[in-house]
């Protein structure tokens, strides 16, 4: 029948409404078809499933238990999947277009069905659905008086990367078991599916290693300390070390199977041979420099000087040229291969000092017996040894991209963090590389101003995250395996700020990562990011809202005078500001063209509002900084 034409307006204004306010979907979904109508979550759903596969009766189980929790309905699981209102089907027939991951969701008035080849599409599609819902769905009890709707809709979905990673550091300061899980749970909603866990470094060993016991009963401990990391007082030797923890082999464990549920990888790394104080604590022996028996795990006082390159103050390497190390470190791979079953161990391989290998009589004669030239060489030889023992477990290795320097060991894989170009040097060899840049996809860099953001060493904006694209035009993208966000631990100190630095700037990284990159839209993102944070309120998740703050420009006029230009990463935001001390709101004047500063003006408050409301926070800017980041001349 042919259809009316108020059909098509009805049609063509959900449509157009779509992204703007209902459905705001993190990452967007390769295809959204709007449909009319809606289905209500009711009493005595029930979700139907064709498969016994463990991770498909899972899955159900998880969407049952979310969908109950909030609405106080009954929801049940059972195989009837024909007569059930919500279905989760494996396909019968595999669609090639769907891979491992992808999935369809189909909401009509009547059923909600989520197809898949996979159990990890039936998962992704039960994460769309989840953000479909009201966002009271997020909360933990019951919650009266919400319409449960969705709206009916047509969804096809497939990940652009099958790598979409996020590297916590529970290294620096400690993060435990349930943490870690919480992690797990916030990432999967947005795809995510591989947690590279930082488990060691000078801060803290933080796996028990059970031939090994000193790593964790002397090398996860260290001094608590508060205030900014780097800077503190080192402890001296009464202070007692009892800050810090350590994952036990069955916490581990646990951490594994709740990830694996959620179709999650763990990517357990060892930094070695830089970053390894807290290994050589525990076994002095493992270092080339005598005295190593009185250091101690670092509680964040100065151990590097970087103002001349990469200078040790003490020797926080372990000693490639030292046979006692390769024993050790077969004994830790062989337990770490047990514990992960993911196919690679990360060897870390990053600001590996050498000013102590220089000094070293036995790296001199291993340099010498190896014919190795450099202190690159040195750290390539001891690379390879290292991917020898690893792959004699099982495992691939995978290393930051410092492993290409002297020589990259045959197999490995590159995790490229000092910008692309050592990913591209990588691929160019052949090597499998995930795309990890500081310049994009550093968390733990500050969001928003210095002035007002928790001070670390540099800044990384949620629009810059956004515009990370992992594969670049010169290599083959089949190499490119994906992409990671990387969330050191230096300044964070708890769970609250932990959260607020990963989000937004990591709704940015998995849209990255899983969606078209011709679906990409600034716009876009930012308006469903908003209501991602209406979301997160309910789940008590913290984020930066920094997004909303006035961004700072400096730039000197044709007299040699600052000039000041405003800008929002959020478009259309009105900024106003003051020069003369008060705090200013809209109706102060509005930013519009580079400011120049009247004569004895000694500060810039400048504050964002949108449709009359005030919505980024006031910076409060003096003009002394500001000079003070103007270029020399
Ligand atoms: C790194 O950020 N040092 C890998």
């Amino acid at each position: 029948m042919k259809k009316p034409f108020f059909f098509y307006l009805f049609l063509f204004c959900s449509i157009a409404s779509f992204s703007r306010t209902e459905n705001p979907l993190i990452p967007i979904p390769s295809s959204v078809t709007k449909q009319p109508g809606s289905f209500s979550l009711h009493n005595n759903l029930v979700i139907g499933i064709n498969s016994d596969e463990k991770n498909v009766v899972f899955v159900a189980g998880q969407l049952a238990k979310e969908l109950s929790t909030p609405t106080g309905f009954k929801v049940s699981v059972n195989k009837n999947i024909a007569a059930a209102n919500i279905r989760l089907q494996l396909l019968k027939t595999r669609d090639n277009d769907l891979g491992d991951e992808g999935y369809k969701l189909s909401v009509s008035q009547k059923t909600i069905i989520i197809s898949a080849n996979k159990a990890a599409g039936l998962f992704y599609g039960t994460q769309t659905l989840l953000q479909l819902l009201p966002k009271e769905i997020e909360n933990k009890s019951v919650v009266k008086n919400i319409s449960w709707k969705v709206s009916c809709v047509e969804i096809t979905d497939q990940p652009r990367f099958a790598w979409r990673g996020l590297m916590f550091d529970v290294s620096r300061h400690f993060f435990g078991k349930k943490d870690v899980e919480d992690f797990i749970d916030n990432m999967v909603k947005y795809k995510f599916n591989l947690l590279h866990l930082h488990l060691t470094d000078d801060e803290g060993w933080r796996v028990e290693i059970k031939s090994l016991p000193r790593l964790t009963s002397v090398g996860a401990w260290n001094v608590k300390r508060v205030g900014t990391f780097g800077d503190f007082s080192k402890p001296t030797p009464d202070e007692p070390k009892n800050y810090g923890g350590f994952f036990t082999q069955e916490d581990i464990k646990e951490i594994v199977r709740y990830a694996k549920e959620r179709f999650v990888n763990i990517l357990p790394e060892v930094d070695i041979p830089g970053h390894s104080l807290a290994a050589i604590v525990s076994y002095p022996e493992l270092s080339c420099t005598p005295g190593a028996e009185n250091y101690q795990v670092r509680s964040g006082e100065k151990i590097i000087n970087w103002q001349h390159g990469l200078v040790a103050l003490v020797d926080n390497t372990i000693c490639p040229a030292n046979e006692k190390v390769y024993p050790f470190l077969d004994k830790v791979f062989t337990e770490l291969a047990q514990l992960f079953p993911f196919e690679y161990i990360h060897i870390g391989g990053d600001e590996c000092a050498k000013n102590f290998w220089e000094k070293s009589d036995a790296v001199k004669q291993l340099m010498q017996k190896e014919g190795l030239k450099t202190m690159e060489e040195v750290q390539s030889y001891f690379e390879k040894r290292v991917e020898k023992i690893v792959e004699s477990k099982g495992k691939k290795v995978i290393g930051w991209d410092e492993i290409l320097e002297g020589g990259l060991a045959p197999n490995a894989a590159v995790m490229s963090w000092r910008g692309m170009k050592g990913g591209i040097a990588a691929a160019k060899m052949g090597h499998e590389v995930v795309m990890s840049p500081t310049d994009f996809v550093y968390l733990d860099l500050m969001q928003g101003d210095r002035i007002i953001e928790p001070p670390v060493y540099g800044t990384m904006l949620l629009k810059k995250v956004y515009s990370f694209e992992p594969v670049p035009d010169s290599v083959d993208a089949k190499l490119i395996k994906g992409g990671q966000a990387n969330l050191w631990t230096e300044q964070i100190y708890n769970t609250r700020h932990m959260q607020y630095m990963l989000w937004p700037r990591a709704l940015a990284v998995a849209e990255c990562l899983w969606s078209a990159k011709q679906n990409k839209n600034w716009d876009s993102f930012t308006k469903r990011t908003e209501s991602m944070f209406e979301r997160m309120d309910v789940e008590h998740v913290k984020y930066a809202r920094s997004m909303f703050d006035p961004v700072f420009e400096v730039k000197r006029d044709a007299s040699n005078e600052l000039q000041i230009i405003l800008s929002t990463e959020v478009n259309g935001l009105d900024i106003h500001y003051s020069f003369d001390n008060s705090n200013p709101d809209n109706f102060y004047p509005k930013y519009s063209t580079p400011l120049s500063v009247p004569k004895d003006a000694s500060m810039i408050k400048v504050v964002t509002y949108r449709d009359g409301k005030q919505i980024g926070r006031q910076i409060d800017m003096p003009i002394a900084t500001l000079k003070s980041r103007l270029p020399k001349k």
